[in-house]
């Protein structure tokens, strides 16, 4: 039997994306289908989406509009793979300019709850047959904005006597959880008993992620460590008795990349094309950074690179602490990225104090996050915690020596340059314990101590890139938990 699956998620990598969930919604279903599967997607129509989808035609009209004039359902197809991709259009709702979900002075928008509301009711008509040509057997929704779609699905459920599609709920982030206020469930028409602790009450609010967990068939999250983590009180984010209460439906399944766009071999993005048998390409690609950024020329001197949100989640507090020491050896760090105003002005202040050492670029650009992903020799991620995290495997693949600390999906992803796994020809980058400035001073210092054995250094990186961390295998994994639930 072909599955059938509606991917039902806010960001697709190329129309729209904030970070990693996007690049995971565009790359999972095409692997899916790859496998056999019918896979398709439903976003909010936001401008980058309702701009770059192809052939788009309507398909019904939405009946419920959470109070925005007019709501129909599009259909199109994302050009490059055809991949086919249902849009909200409700452009009062999503036609705005910059973030989806914050206005221009970085705060989440007053209508958050009606915008992802009519997401989540959307995608349980299309699982009512809305779209007469076509109904998922699966909604897989991801993260809080789609939470929602599992609650409708469910009281769509009971109202008929029998289950109208089976729902997985992916986590991301358990940091955002979509909350709102209890007086916004009125507005939401799910039944009166939903407002409970067994249900989408979250102490007195509501949080449409704890919807999609607590309505979900199975969960999974994006690493086998993260899926431990927030079943702990530090990482469960207040949800951790619900999550160790499902444990049973929980399931870890690690990201994939997609080579298609990360690859230096076929790269157009990056200064010269290479790989782990013609290695050349790469010193172009480090002197072209160099040079970008008005560093010192130096083949010589390691670059670090950082491609980040810059949040809380990352850690880039305590490269701020450890930065005089990649200074003081001579080595550079570029970093580009957009986010909380501190740690904006914190780099920018660096990149002033050592403007042949430090560079910055505060912003959001695809093409640059390639460039220096290809020119960096270390890439870090020094996050407090990360579910999966998708740059590390980006450095992997790119010959980029990960400096991580062991949390999460980095702990899953990349294995530490310790002396006995240098032996025993294992190790693929740098991985620190404790989460404090001295451990990640240690680190980088193990990296230049690395980086001076030129011989450790390049089979280190050589074993990175030949490592696959290819789709194939975790889209099997989705398949298999559908199966199991239809
Ligand atoms: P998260 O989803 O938590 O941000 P991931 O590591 O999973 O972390 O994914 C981040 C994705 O966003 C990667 O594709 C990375 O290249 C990209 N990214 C992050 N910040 C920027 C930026 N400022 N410019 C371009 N790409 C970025
Ligand atoms: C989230 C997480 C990140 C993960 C990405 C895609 O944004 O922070 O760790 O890789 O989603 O799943």
């Amino acid at each position: 039997m072909t599955i059938r699956v509606l991917h039902v998620a806010s960001e697709l990598y190329p129309l729209l994306k904030t970070g990693g969930l996007a690049d995971v919604t565009a790359a999972l279903p095409a692997a899916l289908i790859e496998l056999g599967a019918d896979a398709r997607v439903l976003l909010p129509g936001f401008a980058g989406v309702a701009a770059g989808l192809a052939d788009l035609r309507p398909i019904a009209r939405l009946e419920r509009s959470f109070g925005v004039n007019e709501a129909t359902l599009e259909l199109g197809r994302l050009p490059g793979n055809d991949l086919p991709v249902y849009m909200i259009r409700a452009d009062a709702f999503y036609a705005r300019p910059g973030s989806p979900y914050l206005d221009e002075e970085h705060v989440p928008y007053g209508d958050n709850a009606q915008r992802f509301a009519l997401l989540g009711w959307a995608a349980a008509q299309l699982a009512q047959h809305l779209d007469p040509a076509w109904a998922p057997h699966i909604v897989h929704a991801h993260d809080w904005h789609a939470g929602l779609a599992l609650a409708y699905l469910r009281a769509a459920t009971r109202e008929r006597g029998r289950a109208v599609a089976r729902g997985v709920f992916t986590i991301h982030n358990l940091a955002y959880q979509g909350i709102f206020p209890a007086q916004q469930f009125g507005e939401l028409g799910l039944p009166a008993d939903f407002f409970d602790m067994h249900g989408i009450e979250f102490y007195g609010q509501l949080s449409f992620l704890k919807a999609g967990l607590y309505y979900a068939d199975k969960i999974t999250t994006v690493s086998p460590t993260y899926a431990r983590e927030i079943q702990t009180v530090a990482q469960g984010g207040g949800l951790e008795a619900l999550l160790k209460g499902r444990a049973h439906d929980l399931v870890g399944i690690l990201n994939g990349v997609d080579y298609n766009v990360w690859s230096p071999a076929n790269d157009e993005a990056i200064a010269a094309r290479y790989s782990v048998t013609r290695m050349s390409g790469k010193l172009r690609c480090k002197a072209a950074l160099q040079q970008r950024f008005n560093l010192t020329q130096k083949h010589d001197a390691p670059v670090f690179g950082v491609v980040s949100r810059l949040t809380e989640q990352k850690g880039l507090d305590l490269l701020l602490a450890a930065l005089p020491e990649i200074v003081a050896r001579g080595g550079q760090l570029v970093v580009l990225g957009t986010g909380d105003a501190s740690l904006e002005a914190g780099f920018a202040r660096a990149a002033r104090q050592h403007p042949d050492a430090v560079a910055v670029e505060l912003g959001f650009d695809e093409t640059l996050a390639h460039e220096i992903v290809a020119g960096s020799d270390v890439i870090m991620v020094p996050s407090r915690f990360e579910p999966c995290g998708l740059t590390q495997l980006y450095a992997l693949a790119y010959g980029a020596l990960p400096l991580v600390h062991r949390v999460g999906g980095l702990a899953d992803t990349v294995t530490d340059a310790s002396l006995e796994n240098l032996a025993d020809g294992t190790a693929t980058g740098l991985v620190f314990e404790r989460f404090e400035p001295d451990a990640l001073t240690a680190a980088i210092r193990r990296a230049f101590a690395l980086y001076a054995r030129s011989r450790d250094w390049r089979e280190t990186r050589a074993r990175g890139m030949r490592e696959d961390f290819g789709w194939a295998a975790s889209a099997q994994r989705y398949l298999a938990l559908y199966r199991e639930l239809v």
